[in-house]
């Protein structure tokens, strides 16, 4: 299996910690480009990185890459990649993929190409005329990009966001590896609390919480690669077992959620008891503009309501002024929010000490982070913008 690469994909902007996380874990020759992230690969580590990655959306394992500006091309570079390193006579090998800028652009086309060049490789190792495809799935994904085709195993099935305890969501939640990305960008600690008066269905608490225990998100989880002959279960218990082993839940972390709309409340609560961390999180009904704390350190960790109309654009921007007003600006207080109000600064009241691009889907975002209250405290906290 040596010379195979696993890619991780993730939300643009979030490559920096998705190469952060699989060094931690151990991987190797950890390379980042625009919206993805690659390692070597190895059967432990695509278990591994499935269980405990926060940010990457998904894990595959690369099987090649080349050139392909025509339709031969394709077929024919398909047709020469190691197959039967992993497909045997009865998986099911489902194709879809992506085109981008790129002289074959259908992506129907270029996936039924793909199928046909995979069934020409197998039939030449197996010489069967039709395949049954009823055996563990192995999902083949391709990604043209610049007339470059990376052609790949999809390792974890549902897209790794899935933790498993989000069954239910409000109408704007945020994706579970943004709301963990902003809890890394926090520096949320083992031992703080986090307060997130807009939380809507839990996430950013969840989130919080599970990086600051060291709970890996896939623990409890299933990954399409819990099929495949190459990774056998004794390395995904091995992996899960070394994953709790990490964990840490007597740290003395706390965090706390409000929301105005009662139901996202009892949303949060369900979402929360499913995650397994309701002695660690509260939530309740408030309204923001009765958010205040005495609490000596703290860290705001938050997505406001964003107004994609011009009158919730308003109604949002009143919001922003609120928060700006109620969040401590006290030393041991921090602030992170992530919004796509380029005025956001100048409504909030202050320029953020950091601020960061992010794409929560296709929307452009910024984080704004406020960590630096102390210095300017001899006037209330406030700096012109
Ligand atoms: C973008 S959503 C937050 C989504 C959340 N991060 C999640 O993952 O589900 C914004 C939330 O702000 C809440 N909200 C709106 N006005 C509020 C107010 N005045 N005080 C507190 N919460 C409010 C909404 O009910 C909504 O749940």
């Amino acid at each position: 299996m040596a010379g195979f690469r696993l890619v991780a994909p993730c939300l643009l902007g979030l490559e920096g910690l998705v190469a952060e996380e699989l060094r931690d874990m151990g991987a190797q020759e950890v390379a980042a480009e625009n919206g993805r992230v690659s390692c070597a690969y190895s059967p432990e580590m695509t278990a591994r990185a499935n269980i405990r990655s926060r940010y990457a959306e998904r894990v595959l394992v690369e099987l090649g890459h080349f050139e392909a500006k025509s339709f031969e091309a394709l077929f024919q570079g398909v047709k020469a990649l190691p197959w039967t390193a992993f497909l045997s006579r009865n998986d099911a090998f489902p194709v879809r993929g992506r085109c981008l800028s790129s002289a074959l652009m259908s992506v129907p086309d270029c996936q039924s190409i793909v199928k046909k060049a995979v069934v020409e490789a197998m039939r030449q190792r197996w010489d069967m005329e039709r395949f049954p495809e009823d055996g563990p799935k192995y999902q083949i994904q391709f990604l043209l990009m610049r007339d470059t085709v990376s052609v790949m195993l999809d390792a974890s099935g549902a897209a790794l966001h899935k933790r498993g305890y989000r069954k239910n969501s409000t109408e704007a939640p945020i994706k579970e590896t943004l709301a963990a990305a902003m809890a890394k960008l926090a520096r949320v600690r083992p031992d703080g609390t986090v307060f997130d008066p807009f939380c809507g269905s839990g996430t950013m608490l969840i989130e919080a919480a599970m990086l600051a225990m060291h709970v890996a998100p896939g623990v409890r989880r299933h990954f399409a690669a819990e099929q495949w002959r190459q990774i056998p279960g004794g390395v995904w218990e091995a992996e899960r077992a070394a994953a709790r082993a990490l964990e840490n839940r007597e740290s003395g972390f706390r965090a706390f959620g409000a929301d105005i709309d009662p139901e996202a409340v009892e949303l949060a609560r369900e979402n929360i008891r499913k995650a397994g961390l309701s002695k660690w999180i509260e939530v309740e009904t408030r309204d923001v503009r009765d958010f205040q704390s005495d609490a000596p350190y703290g860290c705001v960790l938050t997505n406001p309501p964003y107004g994609e109309r011009l009158l919730d654009r308003e109604t949002a921007a009143e919001l922003y002024r609120v928060l700006g007003r109620v969040v401590p600006k006290r030393r041991g207080w921090s602030c992170t929010v992530i919004s796509p109000e380029e005025r956001f600064e100048s409504i909030f009241g202050q320029k953020a000490d950091k601020k960061r691009k992010l794409y929560n889907g296709m929307i452009r975002c910024d984080v704004y982070q406020y960590f630096r209250w102390a210095e300017h405290s001899g006037n209330g906290g406030k700096r012109g913008v």
